[in-house]
Parts: C-alpha cells; sequence; structure tokens
C-alpha cells in the first residue's frame, strides 16, 4: 500500500468552491479546494472549528449542492461525476459507494439501533434481508455496542450514538468511508479503539477512508495529512511528519 495516491484517483476534487447566501450576503465557505485521494488511503483532514471540514464532506459525498467546480469518484471502474447526478441517483449512488458519518449523528430516532444499521441494507439491496439483522449485530459488536442493540437512540449517550453512526456507515459494506468528527463525542479509550477499527478496514479490507478532524494529535496516524484554514487547502503545511507509509499506527 502506498500513501501517495495512485494514477488514477478514487476521488478528485477540482476547483471546488462553496458559497453559502446568508442574510449578512455570500459567505464563501470553501475556495476552490484541489485534492485527490487514492484507493487505500487513510487521509486525515484537519482544522479548526469554522475551517469548511463538513462543507468539503458534503461536496465529497453530495449530500449538499457544490457553487463551482467537480467532485469525480471512480470507485468501481466508471467515473461518477457527483454533481452532475440527480437526488435520486446520487443517494442510490452513495448508498453503494461510500458510508457516511455525520457530526450530528444522524440516526432516526423512531428506530431502534439495531434497524438503524438494517434500514440502509434493506434499501440498498446488498445484503439478503434475513441477513442484515445478523450482520447489523455484527457490526454493533464491532464498535462495542451490541448490547444496546434494541433500545431507541434517545435512550444511549452521544458517544454511543457515534458509535452506532459509524457502524451504520459500514452497513453496505462500501469501499468509502467518510467520516466528519467521528471521534469527537468519545473518550479517549474508546476513540482509540474506533481509530484502530479503522485502522484495520484500512490495512486489512482495503478500504479507503477520508476522516475530518480538529484533533492535530492525530495527525500522525493517518496514512496522509492535510489541513485546512479559511476554506482553503493548506498544502505548504502538509510535511514529513505528517506522511507516513500504510495506515498503520506506530507507537
Ligand atoms: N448552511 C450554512 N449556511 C451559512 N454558513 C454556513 C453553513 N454551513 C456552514 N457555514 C459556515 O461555513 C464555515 C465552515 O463551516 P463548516 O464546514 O461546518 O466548518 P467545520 O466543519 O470545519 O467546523 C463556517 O464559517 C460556518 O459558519
Ligand atoms: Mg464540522
Amino acid at each position: 500500500m502506498s500513501s501517495k495516491p495512485s494514477t488514477q484517483p478514487l476521488i478528485e476534487l477540482r476547483d471546488v468552491v462553496k458559497v453559502y447566501s446568508t442574510a449578512a450576503g455570500d459567505f464563501p465557505a470553501l475556495k476552490g479546494i484541489n485534492m485527490q485521494v487514492g484507493a487505500g488511503e487513510f487521509v486525515g483532514v484537519i482544522g479548526k472549528s469554522g475551517a469548511g471540514k463538513s462543507t468539503l464532506l458534503n461536496m465529497i459525498t453530495g449530500v449538499d449542492h457544490i457553487t463551482s467546480g467537480e467532485v469525480r469518484v471512480d470507485a468501481n471502474g466508471s467515473p461518477v461525476s457527483v454533481h452532475s447526478m440527480d437526488e435520486d441517483r446520487i443517494a442510490l449512488w452513495r448508498g453503494k459507494t461510500m458510508g457516511v458519518v455525520f457530526q450530528s449523528f444522524q440516526l432516526l430516532p423512531m428506530l431502534t439501533l439495531v434497524e438503524n444499521i438494517t434500514l440502509p441494507m434493506d434499501l440498498c439491496g446488498n445484503f439478503n434481508p434475513k441477513q442484515s439483522r445478523e450482520r447489523a449485530l455484527e457490526l454493533l459488536r464491532l464498535v462495542e455496542i451490541e448490547e444496546h442493540a434494541d433500545k431507541l437512540p434517545a435512550f444511549i449517550s452521544g458517544g454511543q450514538q457515534q458509535r452506532v453512526a459509524i457502524a451504520r456507515a459500514l452497513a453496505n459494506d462500501p469501499p468509502i468511508l467518510i467520516a466528519d468528527e467521528p471521534t469527537g463525542s468519545l473518550d479517549s479509550v474508546t476513540a482509540d479503539h474506533i481509530f484502530e477499527v479503522f485502522e484495520h478496514l484500512v490495512t486489512d479490507q482495503g478500504k479507503t477512508i477520508v476522516m475530518v478532524t480538529h484533533d492535530q494529535s492525530l495527525a500522525p496516524r493517518f496514512s496522509r495529512t492535510l489541513r485546512i484554514a479559511d476554506g482553503e487547502l493548506d498544502t505548504d503545511l502538509v510535511t514529513e511528519a505528517d506522511s507516513k507509509p500504510g495506515g498503520r499506527r506506530m507507537k
């Protein structure tokens, strides 16, 4: 596995601009982002609160509209221009291609934890409905929260909901995982465990992960680190210390 993007990037952003229209006027949250992510990379995007991290992920996943530029994803041999698809096609494509962990979890409140995970499986059809509960329980076991499987989200803590959101992102076994501060609500021991789960997904299962965080101390654990500030990637700040071969942590 290489820490450099392969010649055919899995994810490519070209001059991505996102301007939010607010009552106070237009606000440029992303000011022309160019980046590439190769298959098998574990890329960390690090920046302070308000830097544009969540906006960047929303452009990659197609959850929000782009102002200009292009996002291309080539996960199964046929490159897709994410923002050229209509909403229905994006949703279907996203379901098969990327697991998304939102900063605010976004669990469905009227479904139990296990149902929150079987739902995307049943919608996507990658897994036999007879297997989906079993697989969901397996994923809840992976994030160490299986004992709460039949509870509603309101009855577990924020950190526990975050773990369920991670399990849900893995439901359809997507090649790409896009995670927005996925360890932000976790205590340090649990955060460490989740990080190890991510590392194994990259090294053992060949997944590609883009994770954003404001936690500078995580930088050495990614296979590559990008810095974002005021809607711009600061490529000059990508130092040797930030980049290391492989996705495995060195203690
Ligand atoms: N829907 C929105 N409307 C207007 N401004 C927004 C919206 N979403 C985010 N912003 C602004 O864009 C900037 C980047 O936000 P965000 O991507 O959420 O940053 P981060 O995830 O790095 O904390 C912030 O200044 C934020 O206030
Ligand atoms: Mg954010």
